[in-house]
């Protein structure tokens, strides 16, 4: 049946019923979301949905902001953070086109193609995932630190290419040249682009906020949110919570710090991923774009990495230093910077994972950690078990 005729009426809320894992769905928009277009025939049930959201009690607040966390980190492990809410839907289009592998392409640490490579695997698919690097580092193994492992571990092949040939030739005609190798090997290739932000993706937040807007409904007490506050890295997020947003009942207004292109960009990109569903809004009345790029994508300021572990300290919270942290840090800043802006608001952040990256920024961390002591025993501690006999 086609996905556009279906009223509100057969709109099913997730279930929670534990089995629902993996499975294919018919999908149906929210009525907000109906008149867009084209809207998703299935999506895949992938992650672990939905993720919750409490409050942050971060230090130095402006007067009355209330700071609260959507953990779409906890979204799943191998499958953890933003990327999942995408390849809901990118992987139903896979497997609804009859595709035996996807292909996808991102830097060395990239979350979104670990998250794909994993996807991938669950459903049976091959994955190959072009990896960015620098070109002394090209043509080595390219080692098994953080998102690599996983990545490794669940089979994905990995084609590395140096940082110059990808300014060069680009992520579309990289993703086309390997889509063509496989198909004349005889594959049925898919192809998901940088970040999987694309305006199928792009369903991934739309429905993140109808979640957001179920969870309020549910909950105790009077809870609007006034903002909503996340990283932006390739657009996709950002495009689907600021329609989402403007659209529901949410009406939220959404900040988006940017982690490597500039504002510009990134308006200008999001614009084509809402024309893409022909949403008819301009993407500089939904959302509000701040560059927190710092050092460049991916690069930290030692003050950012301190940062990221004073958080960790305060609040137990541990952000991912490319991304969250990045963002953390420039909403952080506005706020000294510009208290008034935000003074008596209920902020929403959605945390969007990338723990696994962290691996990649130990060295950066080491002297930011918590301290540690030899345990100071005397001899003459008499011996007394505990509970199993491991010596
Ligand atoms: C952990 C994490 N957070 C945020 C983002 C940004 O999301 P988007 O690419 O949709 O802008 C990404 C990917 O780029 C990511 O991996």
């Amino acid at each position: 049946m086609d996905a556009n005729s279906k009223t509100n009426e057969d709109v099913v809320p997730r279930q929670p019923s534990g089995f629902e894992f993996f499975t294919r769905k018919h999908y149906f928009p929210p009525t907000w979301a109906s008149h867009l277009n084209p809207i998703p025939s299935h999506v895949f049930s992938l992650g672990h949905l939905p993720t919750p959201i409490h409050k942050w009690n971060l230090p130095n607040l402006p007067n009355n902001t209330e700071v609260w966390l959507k953990r779409d980190d906890l979204s799943g492990m191998q499958l953890s953070g933003n990327k999942v809410r995408k390849l809901e839907f990118l992987m139903a289009d896979a497997v609804a086109q009859g595709s035996d592998c996807v292909i996808t392409i991102g830097g060395i640490q990239s979350n979104h193609c670990r998250a794909t490579a994993v996807a991938a695997k669950y459903l049976n698919l091959d994955c190959y995932v072009i990896l960015r690097t620098s070109k002394a580092l090209v043509d080595q193994d390219p080692g098994l630190t953080g998102n690599l492992l996983v990545e490794r571990l669940v089979g994905a092949h990995i084609d590395l290419i140096s940082k110059e040939e990808y300014a060069k030739i680009g992520s579309e005609n990289l993703t086309n040249t390997l889509r063509e190798k496989l198909l004349n090997e005889g594959r049925r290739p898919y192809v998901i682009p940088v970040g999987g932000s694309n305006s199928l993706g792009t369903w991934g937040y739309i429905e993140a906020i109808r979640e957001v807007e179920q969870q309020l409904q549910t909950s105790t007490g009077d809870k609007k949110f006034d903002d909503i506050v996340v990283a932006c890295g390739s657009g996709g997020t950002i495009a689907g919570l600021s329609l989402g947003s403007w659209l529901s009942t949410l009406k939220a207004k959404v900040h988006a710090f940017s982690v490597c292109d500039d504002p510009d960009y990134f308006h200008n990109f999001v614009q084509g991923l809402l024309d893409g569903l022909e949403a008819g809004v301009d993407s500089r009345d939904i959302v509000n774009i701040q560059n927190a790029k710092g050092l460049g994508y991916a690069i930290n300021t030692s003050e950012e990495i301190k940062f990221v572990s004073e958080i960790a300290t305060a609040t137990g919270v541990v952000l991912d230093p490319v991304y969250s942290g990045k963002a953390t840090y420039g909403m952080m800043k506005d706020m000294a910077e510009n208290p008034k802006k935000w003074e008596g608001r209920r902020v929403l952040f959605i945390h969007t994972g990338g723990l696994l990256g962290l691996f990649d920024k130990v060295e950066q961390m080491a002297s930011f950690v918590g301290n540690w002591r030899r345990m100071d025993v005397h001899d003459d501690v008499p011996r007394k078990d505990g509970t199993g006999k491991m010596f």
